[in-house]
């Protein structure tokens, strides 16, 4: 048995947890940021496969106690780096630190690399060199207040980057924060989804591949295969496999508008590159002009936030109009935004049954649900 870490966008630990734990992960145990879990080695290579929700899966090599940085140097420099690649592969050493009383990271940092380029040079007689842009093996080093753990990350790019994106809009979220509201959201693929601000097209991307069980990392390359214990076969052969799960079609269908020309096509482009054409309409239409596809469905979506003043005064001018829409409508669906703008829940007039605290990025968002039953408009005026 092995022990990882799968670390994710903040609020989506929880989602992840229940994912990992369907893909056969065991003592799945979420904390802030991520998800620790056991199970066998060639775990890591369905996780970071088929998970929609994890950023990275770091996989556990060593720890220490320690008081400073010559304690974390000497516990790395007793770690057989050579087993895990050699001299040849580039590397870069990340560190993430809660409580830790180092007065620097940077060094701390420098310290690891020096201990593992000193092993690696003592066993081949020569050091590997550093690349922090694209390196072939990724070491993270998490400190808390006294432990030092190691890690070898077997993502390498991290896994929202599923190799499908040509074009991106305005602000695109991350493809596994759009997995994981549409996992939250309780979202099946029997229900209609619509973006009616779907700017380059994640959620209904996502969706649809969720739909098709489609594996979101059949288009991209991973950390493991750069480690010496990269098994082909077994890898190859779990690829086949979850290729021959995949719906060869579906019924669903979604939705996507957005008021910018531009976007679209940037939809348009993304879709077809996955060849999701028949199951997602995209067009051009303000949410002022749109009407619903169909009579109940789920709505989500992420508007535009301000960052400037001006941005804020237009956008607190618009969110009525917005909370009017939705009452007036979708009545019969249930809608999810979200947004960093916390003013919005107040500003649209209309009462969210649930808010929940996500993180786009540093960004501190909420997701906030609605539930647009037939006469909600009337409540809110009898409340007001
Ligand atoms: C934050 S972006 C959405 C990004 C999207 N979730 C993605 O992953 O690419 C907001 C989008 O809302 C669109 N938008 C702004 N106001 C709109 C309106 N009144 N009607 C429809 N779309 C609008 C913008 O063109 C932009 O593409």
């Amino acid at each position: 048995m092995e022990q990882f870490f799968a670390t994710c966008p903040r609020g989506l630990e929880g989602v992840l947890g229940e994912e990992l734990t369907a893909l056969g992960a065991q003592d799945v145990r979420p904390v802030d940021g991520g998800t620790g879990f056991r199970g066998p080695y060639a775990l890591c290579y369905r996780i970071n496969l088929e998970s929609r929700i994890a950023s990275r899966v770091l996989w556990r090599i060593g720890h220490c106690r320690y008081r400073d940085e010559n304690d974390i140097y000497a516990a790395a420099r007793k770690l057989q780096w050579t087993q895990w690649f050699s001299s040849n592969e580039t590397i870069r050493v990340e560190t993430a630190a809660i409580k830790s009383p180092l007065q620097s990271l940077d060094f701390v940092t420098l310290r690891v690399k020096d201990a593992v380029c000193d092993v690696l040079r003592e066993a081949e007689g020569k050091r590997p060199d550093v690349d922090t842009r694209a390196p072939d093996v990724r070491i993270h080093l998490f400190l808390t207040a006294d432990e030092a753990v190691f890690y070898l990350d077997t993502s390498g790019d991290p896994l929202f980057k599923r190799g499908w994106r040509s074009a991106t809009g305005e602000a695109p979220l991350r493809e596994n924060l759009a997995a994981g509201i549409l996992k939250l959201a309780g979202w099946t693929p029997e229900q209609t989804l619509l973006d009616p601000m779907c700017g380059s097209g994640t959620f209904l991307i996502e969706a649809t591949l969720m739909a098709l069980k489609r594996a979101p990392g059949m288009n991209r390359r991973f950390g493991f295969e750069k480690l010496r214990n990269f098994d082909h076969k077994a890898w190859e052969t779990l690829r086949t496999q979850v290729v021959t799960q995949e719906n060869k079609s579906i019924k669903s269908m979604s939705y996507g508008h957005d008021r910018s020309g531009d976007a679209i096509a940037q939809a348009r482009q993304n879709v077809a590159a996955l060849g999701l054409e028949p199951y997602i309409e995209l067009k051009q239409c303000s949410f002022e002009d749109s009407k619903p596809p169909t009579p109940t469905g789920v709505l989500i979506t992420n508007p535009p936030y301000g960052v400037r003043l001006e941005e804020l005064e237009v956008l607190a001018a618009w969110y009525p109009k917005l909370g009017d829409i939705l009452k007036q409508r979708y009545s019969g669906w249930t809608a999810y935004i979200l947004t960093a703008d916390l003013r919005i829940a107040k500003i649209m007039r209309l009462k969210p049954s649930r808010r929940t605290p996500l993180f786009n990025g540093a960004l501190e968002c909420r997701l906030f649900k609605y539930e647009l039953v037939a006469g909600s408009m009337r409540k809110v005026k009898e409340e007001s």
